[in-house]
């Protein structure tokens, strides 16, 4: 392996920032142990987000495929910013938008599906053009006098296509640093598609990475690179094959002690937009708000008392009682004015 890196851990970083902060209310030690992300598509519903930040659940982090957190998600829970193409990473406020997130923000994502085409939500950047930004706007985060990030690699699609821009980035990289390369922390991935294949997408980039790429070694300092599957899901398959590809990559990922991280696509309704691409299924609450199987596997299961069906308050009707209470008591302030 190749550099040095800041050995602030994930967990360690987020340790820390909880005993510098207040308790959040709805911190529990289940939330600080688990790699279960929130990968935020939009929804903005509040009976839902009582239930995807209640004290039981499992989620531990969030991202957005943006460097901007959602200012409704609380922020007890830990943001992660994305650079998603060329003109995020070479913006002149980039510096000032990352100063100002949270310090429980410690790791950063680069590159969104380089490899893929802007329609299908990638960042259609060659290798080369990619090397060069990572290099000249990306590598100094890491090192950086105010602020020193944890930052992964682009992230491409899970395909042959995905693991040869790795390698032609990687090639330009040390064209460009012939020292250095392009130094990173840890690694994301993302897979669509069954169990086999995430487990196998995986065993590719952990040899690629670790495997293959410790004896090119040009340090002193070894790393230990981390993974995170920043997507992930079954799409057009059954609610009961979502089920079981989730349950079963749960447990694996779980297991692994290299992946830091993971995260469902997406933490969403059926019937939102993006399911033409995936498929209803891979929804965590129907379109009415209740948790579906899924939803309820991913939030952290019956042993932690969620069972599909289930709904925030607000989503059971209490939203509109609120909304009454709120107006009588406005009608109350104007009755005494
Ligand atoms: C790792 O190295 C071996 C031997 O050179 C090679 O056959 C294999 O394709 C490499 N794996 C990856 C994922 O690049
Ligand atoms: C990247 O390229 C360098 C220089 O050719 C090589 O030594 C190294 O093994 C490559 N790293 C990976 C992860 O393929
Ligand atoms: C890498 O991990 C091993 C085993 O977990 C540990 O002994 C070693 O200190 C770690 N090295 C670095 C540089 O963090
Ligand atoms: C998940 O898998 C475990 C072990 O294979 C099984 O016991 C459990 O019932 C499964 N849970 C769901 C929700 O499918
Ligand atoms: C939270 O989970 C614990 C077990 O981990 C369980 O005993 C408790 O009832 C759950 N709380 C709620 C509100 O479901």
């Amino acid at each position: 392996m190749t550099t040095a890196f800041p050995s602030l851990s994930w967990k360690a970083g987020f340790l820390a920032a909880l005993a510098t902060i207040p308790p959040p209310t709805t911190a529990t030690s289940t939330t600080s142990t688990s790699k279960r992300g929130l990968a935020y598509l939009g929804d903005t519903h509040t009976g839902d987000d009582e239930l995807l930040y209640s004290a039981n659940s499992s989620l531990a982090w969030y991202y957005n495929w943006s460097p901007n957190a959602i200012t409704t998600i609380p922020s007890s829970l830990p943001f992660v910013p994305l650079l998603h193409g060329l003109a995020d990473a070479s913006s002149s406020t980039l510096q000032s938008t990352l100063g100002a997130l949270p310090s429980t923000s410690t790791h950063l994502l680069t590159f969104n599906e380089p490899d893929g085409t802007t329609d299908s939500g990638g960042s259609a950047i060659s290798p080369s053009d990619a090397a060069q930004a990572y290099i000249d706007d990306i590598v100094p985060l890491r090192t950086d006098s105010s602020r020193e990030w944890l930052i992964s690699h682009p992230a491409t699609t899970g395909s042959d296509s995905g693991l040869s821009w790795l390698r032609e980035f990687n090639a330009s990289c040390w064209e460009i640093d012939a020292e250095n390369g392009c130094p990173l922390d840890f690694v994301a991935l993302h897979w669509y598609g069954d169990f086999a294949g995430l487990a196998s997408w995986l065993g590719t980039l952990y040899e690629f990475y670790v495997t293959n790429g410790t004896s090119s070694s040009s340090s002193s300092s070894s790393q230990n690179l981390t993974f995170w599957i920043t997507e992930m899901a079954l799409p057009q398959a059954s609610a009961d094959e979502t089920l079981a590809m989730m349950n079963q990559s749960l447990s694996y990922l779980d297991s692994l002690s290299y992946v830091e991280a993971y995260a469902w696509y997406g933490t969403d309704r059926k019937s939102s937009s993006w399911d033409g691409y995936t498929g209803g299924n891979v929804a965590v609450f129907t379109s009415g708000g209740a948790l579906t199987d899924v939803g309820a596997l991913y939030l952290g299961g019956e042993k932690d008392g969620f069972k599909a069906g289930m709904k925030g308050a607000a989503g059971r009707g209490f939203g509109v009682s609120w909304a009454a209470a709120v107006l009588a008591t406005v009608g109350f302030a104007l009755s005494m004015s």
